[in-house]
């Protein structure tokens, strides 16, 4: 069913002197004019703007419509691109921020610096579903009937159940082959999605998707499309939501396609702008060492926003450099395994505008800083660990100050990937070798080793006593 498309929303891009504007129902997701990355815009002089945050707080007791329950869609009127009938949700947003002192602790900070932002708890287990969820609903207003994706696992999973759970379009999924972890593998298998394993990486799967999705018509989900930044610009209302509005110091996530970090810039920006907070929050963006193009276009190639004039003939030669050495992303953390980010423009944008950092953390590093997070109760697969690998290197700098007030990004659930999980904490040398040591791990400084008994009382008790 077609609905009538809301006229206070539009597509503009991102470039500052550049004009190119599309309707809100076009799904090209890219500049007319110059070919850009475009923004969800809107004529907020003609829209009702809160005048305070508290006054979100009123779907907290308005619970049993489904708009008002999804962490998402009770923040709507912040995004407001679609009418109410048309919203696609499955409950997604029911997530925790919540204070870790041990975590605090491991990475440098006093207690009660550091909160942890879990979206794991997603109906698919990562912060897709912030953006799928607003990405189902702009491609309801478009009519569209099929949906893909290229991902790394979870943007698969998240896409694959929005099919499921809606039943409002087919799926097709591009995976790298042998790139995605059994967790999401399964996900996008489970709830139905045609499941296509690339020859290559990521990368390729990217741009074979981009290709596949214009020439068949089928409405794309990657993070290249803007609707589904503005599902994610609810995490960090979120955050604000659980900080009693209050605004942090410092805000880190790990980097991949660089939609989170674009999206929650984006988000503080706009709060600004309405005078809904004061100031925006710091942000730091992680890399993995093994896929850290934006990280050496930032800290090492001087790679900046420029006012949306980027240096593109540095940016051109780095890529070509990549490809003339066959340099591939490679790391543990598969999630943000990527060395051509999408939103590298919007990145960039991210960290000018809430004068961002850029830093990348070793396999091993980001590791043992997951290890520490289960430890302290929450589980985080490794990609997400980044984040805390990341504040421990910032607190180490001195970047970050030991007082700030720190929220980092789980992104995806312990669950996504056993294997990197099973084989940190294992006993058994050939299992390490395989999936860590290969990779340049060499030790697991938080194993947690399962300990083998034989099947008899005494020897069983014996064990625990000499735990
Ligand atoms: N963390 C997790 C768990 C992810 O799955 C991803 C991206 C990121 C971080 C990076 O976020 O792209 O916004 O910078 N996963 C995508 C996927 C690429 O296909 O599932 P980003």
């Amino acid at each position: 069913m077609q609905h009538t498309l809301p006229e206070r929303a539009f597509q503009r891009c991102i470039r500052p002197h550049c004009d190119g504007t599309l309707p809100v129902a076009c799904t090209a997701f890219r500049c007319p004019k110059c070919g850009d990355l475009l923004d969800v815009e809107y004529e907020w002089d003609r829209l009702p703007v809160p005048r305070s945050l508290k006054e979100f707080e009123a779907a907290w007791a308005n619970r049993s419509d489904p708009l008002d329950f999804s962490g998402v869609w009770r923040f709507r009127r912040l995004f407001p691109f679609a009418p109410d009938a048309a919203v696609m949700t499955i409950g997604e947003g029911q997530t925790l921020c919540r204070r870790s002192d041990a975590v605090a602790r491991y990475v440098g900070l006093n207690p009660g610096r550091l909160h942890l932002q879990y979206e794991g708890m997603n109906p698919s287990g990562s912060f897709k579903d912030n953006g799928m969820t607003a990405a189902f609903t702009h491609a309801r207003l478009t009519g569209a009937t099929r949906a893909a994706c290229a991902s790394t696992g979870n943007t698969s999973a998240s896409l694959a159940a929005y099919c499921a759970g809606t039943g409002l379009m087919s799926g097709v999924v591009f995976i790298g082959s042998g790139k995605i972890s059994y967790g999401k593998l399964s996900q996008a298998l489970e709830h139905g999605a045609l499941t296509l394993q690339i020859q290559g990486d990521f990368d390729d799967a990217l741009r074979r998707v981009q290709e596949v999705s214009r020439q068949l018509g089928i409405y794309l989900v990657n993070s290249v499309n803007p609707f589904r930044l503005e599902g994610q610009k609810t995490i960090v209302y979120r955050v604000l939501e659980a900080l009693r509005w209050e605004v942090p110091d410092w805000v880190v996530v790990p980097g991949g396609n660089l939609g989170n970090c674009s999206a929650f810039a984006k988000a503080f920006v706009e709060l600004k702008r309405f005078g809904l907070i004061d100031r925006t929050p710091r942000l730091a963006v992680v890399n993995a060492a093994g896929a850290d193009t934006f990280y050496e276009l930032h800290a090492n190639h001087g790679v900046r926003w420029n006012n949306g004039k980027p240096d593109g003939d540095r940016i051109g030669a780095y890529m070509q450099k990549l490809d003339a050495e066959g340099r591939r992303a490679d790391t543990l953390g598969s999630a943000i395994e990527i060395n051509r980010p999408v939103n590298l423009p919007k990145g960039l944008r991210a960290v000018e505008w809430c004068d961002g950092v850029v830093r990348e953390v070793s396999d091993g590093d980001m590791l043992d800083a997951k290890a520490q997070i289960g430890a302290g109760g929450l589980g985080c697969e490794p990609a997400s660990a980044a984040a805390v690998a990341g504040l421990r290197l910032l607190v180490s700098e001195g970047i970050v100050g030991k007082d700030e007030r720190v929220v980092c990004v789980l992104t995806g659930h312990l669950l996504k990937d056993p294997t990197a999980t099973v084989a940190y904490h294992t006993a058994e040398k050939k299992l390490f070798d395989e999936v860590l040591g290969r990779r340049g791990v060499q030790s697991a400084a938080f194993a947690n080793r399962a300990v083998p008994v034989a099947n008899d009382l005494d020897a069983i008790v014996a064990a625990i006593r000499g735990a």
